[in-house]
């Protein structure tokens, strides 16, 4: 397996100089984007939605984490916006299965040689299992360490051994993300339990130096 790589969550960048901070995301060797879409009702927060998604103009892949619900009824939208990866949870409808479906049959909009990366995303309180029947249907698992909702909340330690049968679930047929609670000190225990894409928000996004935080996340990775 290669390197595990950073996606670096929106939430947290400073939205007046966004432009510049893209920059700084790709010239620190950056290549996922993380957009934590969340509705107020799935999850408490309201943050962003398809449009949003669409202006983001950068080279970037856009990695979009659904925490909403009847997503079913929104990936057109989230394609059309340029989306490469999108994860559903399975907690967020009834027909996660048929979702998983739809998302396959469609194209990436930015080249429509590409499908979409389909995502299959778990709270920290779903049984592993849930994603069994689902085999075949997606090629990424997500599994959230914190409770969803907001950035900078504290990674929840039973991630750790859940990581692990996961990847035992799986094996080389998905690649398996891991999102909340992710920093400097944890990040590269993380990444040797098993995970191949790590989101990481607030610790890049800090106010203060997202490049340089960018590349010690980077760093710890290699
Ligand atoms: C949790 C979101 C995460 C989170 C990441 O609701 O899905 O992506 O915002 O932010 P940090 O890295 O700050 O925990
Ligand atoms: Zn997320």
């Amino acid at each position: 397996a290669s390197a595990p790589q950073i996606s670096v969550g929106v939430l947290t960048a400073d939205w007046l100089t966004l432009g510049a901070q893209l920059e700084l995301m790709e010239r620190a060797g950056v290549e996922l984007l993380h957009f934590d879409v969340m509705d107020g009702a799935f999850c408490p927060m309201l943050t962003l939605g398809a449009p949003v998604v669409a202006g983001f103009k950068t080279r970037l892949l856009k990695d979009v984490h659904l925490m909403i619900e009847d997503p079913l009824s929104k990936l057109d939208g989230f394609v059309a916006a340029g989306a490469d990866i999108i994860t559903v949870h399975v907690e967020s409808t009834r027909h996660v299965h048929r979702v998983l479906q739809a998302l396959g049959k469609m194209i990436n909009a930015n080249d429509p040689n590409r499908g979409i990366v389909r995502g299959i995303a778990l709270n920290p309180g779903t049984p592993l299992e849930a994603i069994e029947p689902l085999a075949g249907e997606f090629e990424m698992v997500l599994l959230l360490a914190v409770n969803p909702g907001w950035g900078g909340q504290k990674f929840i330690a039973s991630t750790c051994e859940r990581v692990k049968r996961v990847r035992e679930i799986v094996r080389d047929t998905a690649l398996i993300c891991v999102d909340g609670g992710v920093t400097q000190d944890n990040i590269a225990n993380v990444a040797r339990l098993g995970a191949d894409i790590i989101v990481t928000g607030s610790a890049v996004f800090d106010g203060k130096a997202p490049f340089e935080n960018a590349q010690h996340m980077m760093h710890a990775l290699r």
